[in-house]
């Protein structure tokens, strides 16, 4: 397994993950285009040795402010720190990139996902309520400041 930058060809691997990982994906078009605007964006995706996509986690930068847009392994490959893995290179990615803050939504019922970021420095900081459809749920803003980021092997 490799974790590599995104390249414009990979969209149609990063929908494949997208569609087994939300009920309500991105669109193969809509990923292309976040995959061409690279002066706003950065994506990282988790390749198998056959060369096929496992993973993928984007942000997106703007001033000293990041925002993660998605971050989902596919199901045979989560459990084994992939997700974290990839998590740690875009935030590193990040701070090299100037951010000193990075924000992100999770679904309030997504208690894994919420675990691996706490596992990263991340702390809730407020709520926006019915955020997500198919199922309506609140998301749980959270934040990691880069003096908060936690390294730990
Ligand atoms: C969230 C997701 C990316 C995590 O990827 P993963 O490769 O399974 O996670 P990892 O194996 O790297 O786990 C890293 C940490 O996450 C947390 N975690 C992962 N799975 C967990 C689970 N089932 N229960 C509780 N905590 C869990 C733990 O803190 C874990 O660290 P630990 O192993 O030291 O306990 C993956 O579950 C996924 O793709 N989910 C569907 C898409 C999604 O919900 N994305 C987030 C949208 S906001």
């Amino acid at each position: 397994m490799i974790v590599r930058k995104a390249q414009k060809t990979d969209a149609s691997g990063i929908f494949a993950v997208e569609r087994e990982a939300f009920s309500v994906p991105w669109s193969q078009v809509a990923i292309q285009r976040e995959l061409q605007n690279t002066a706003l964006t950065m994506y990282y995706v988790l390749v198998t040795d056959r060369g096929d996509i496992a993973g993928y986690a984007g942000l997106w930068h703007v001033a000293d402010e990041g925002q993660i847009t998605n971050v989902a392994v596919l199901p045979a490959f989560r459990g084994k720190g992939y997700g974290e893995l990839l998590l740690r290179v875009l935030m590193e990615a990040a701070w090299r990139v100037g951010c000193a803050s990075i924000f992100l939504e999770v679904r309030v019922s997504n208690l894994s996902a919420q675990q691996l970021y706490r596992k990263l420095g991340y702390a809730a900081v407020s709520v926006r309520r019915a955020y997500y459809s198919q199922p309506t749920e609140d998301a749980c803003v959270m934040e990691c400041k880069k003096e908060r980021y936690c390294w730990s092997i």
